[in-house]
């Protein structure tokens, strides 16, 4: 019997909807190559949606909650107040579904320049985890005496042991499976109460994985050692805020936020994980074709990975990163390619079994494929 996933395709706003169309022909590639089905649900979703009817998450989740696996595009919209959609969509959905950690991948890939002068591919294959659901994204806070001049705003970070468990847990095991090497980032001199439980926390589970090298450095000192000696890390695990600004960081290293994705994995097996492109929904560019579809079809790598369908994720890599590493510029008109045709040319790379997997080190998607929460 053909395997068969079932997803839902959320393609929001902005450019999400045509990165997303790419990723979708290339899914439809890998199916035919690969022998896999996939039973796929869009829903409408973002600013518009959120402009014509004010639902947010909730009137979507129920219809989210069994599918296998949720591909995502971007939300945002300058007609929506800031904060609306990514509290009441992004965030609702990355906390209610659990998806505990956020794996943001940090490659090099070959013919894809890097700001950073001299880098190679070899010295730059990390992994961030950012912790997805806690820290100061709970959106615990308050404000006294607003507006004026004696105004106080409070702002928490709620850190649990039971959180920071289950992901540091897993980027043991994800490291265990790949350098053996793994690096807490934080900030443990100034936020101690925090800093202390998450050391602890890294000890504790450190000793059911003695193979593995723990290293600690601090968020201000990780943005002068990611740019310049990437090569120190393999696994960087860290806290949710933290995590947003160095992964901001590491996508500038790999060539920029359009060639950035993500994966938001839930761990236990009790909700979908959801898998997106780090870039917005830009809408300056918006239906011009000047759009990379690169993340969003490098996410859908990432969420073939986590299906178990570990092969079609590394042709899907492989065939992104060769075209990739062909074009001109990586952003705007100077690609050469319209946004179509680069998901087209990519698509049929992987129709026609081209893809040369010796341009994607194997360490990431075959370790996620034997991740899987099922197998957990
Ligand atoms: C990201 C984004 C989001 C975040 C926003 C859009 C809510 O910056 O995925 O990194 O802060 O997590
Ligand atoms: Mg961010």
């Amino acid at each position: 019997m053909t395997r068969s996933h079932s997803i839902a395709v959320l393609p929001g706003d902005g450019i999400g909807p045509e990165v997303v169309s790419c990723a979708l022909e290339v899914l439809d590639a890998a199916e035919q190559r690969f022998g896999f089905a996939t039973e796929r649900s869009e829903f409408s979703a973002g600013a518009g949606h959120y402009l014509a009817t004010g639902e947010l998450f909730d009137a979507v989740e129920p219809r989210l909650r069994d599918r296998d696996a949720i591909l995502f595009g971007s939300m945002g919209d300058p007609r929506v107040t800031p904060g609306v959609l990514e509290r009441g969509f992004i965030l609702e959905m990355r906390q209610r579904f659990q998806q505990a950690a956020n794996v943001r991948p940090v490659r090099l890939y070959p013919g894809v320049p890097s700001p950073i002068a001299g880098l190679t591919p070899e010295r730059c294959e990390m992994v961030i985890v950012r912790e997805n659901t806690e820290g100061a994204y709970v959106g615990r806070g308050s404000t006294v005496h607003a507006g004026t001049p004696n105004a106080v705003a409070m702002q928490e970070s709620l850190n649990t042991r039971a959180g920071i468990e289950r992901v540091v847990d897993f980027s043991f095991r994800l490291a265990l499976g790949r350098r053996r090497r793994l690096t807490l980032c934080h900030k443990t001199n100034i936020l101690v109460a925090a800093g202390q439980l998450w050391q602890q926390v890294v000890a504790e589970v450190g000793e059911r994985y003695p193979e593995v090298e723990v290293d600690y450095v601090h968020v201000d000192a990780m943005c002068f050692h990611l740019p310049l000696a990437p090569e120190r890390f393999d696994v960087v695990v860290t806290d949710n805020l933290f995590g947003d600004i160095i992964t901001d960081l590491g996508a500038v290293i790999q060539g920029g936020l359009g060639v950035a994705t993500s994966a938001n994995l839930n761990l236990d097996g009790s909700a979908p994980s959801m898998f997106e492109a780090i870039h917005g929904s830009a809408p300056d560019i918006a239906g011009t074709g000047r759009a990379n579809p690169a993340g969003a079809i490098l996410s859908l790598a990432l969420m073939l990975g986590h299906l178990g369908e570990g092969d079609a994720a590394r042709a899907v890599e492989a065939a992104t990163v060769e075209v990739l590493g062909g074009l001109p510029a990586l952003s705007g008109a100077e690609m050469g390619l319209s946004t179509p045709q680069i998901g087209t040319r990519i698509a049929q790379i992987v129709r026609d079994g081209r893809a040369d997997a010796s341009l994607v080190p194997d360490s990431l998607l075959g370790v996620l494929a034997s991740l899987e929460p099922s197998r957990l």
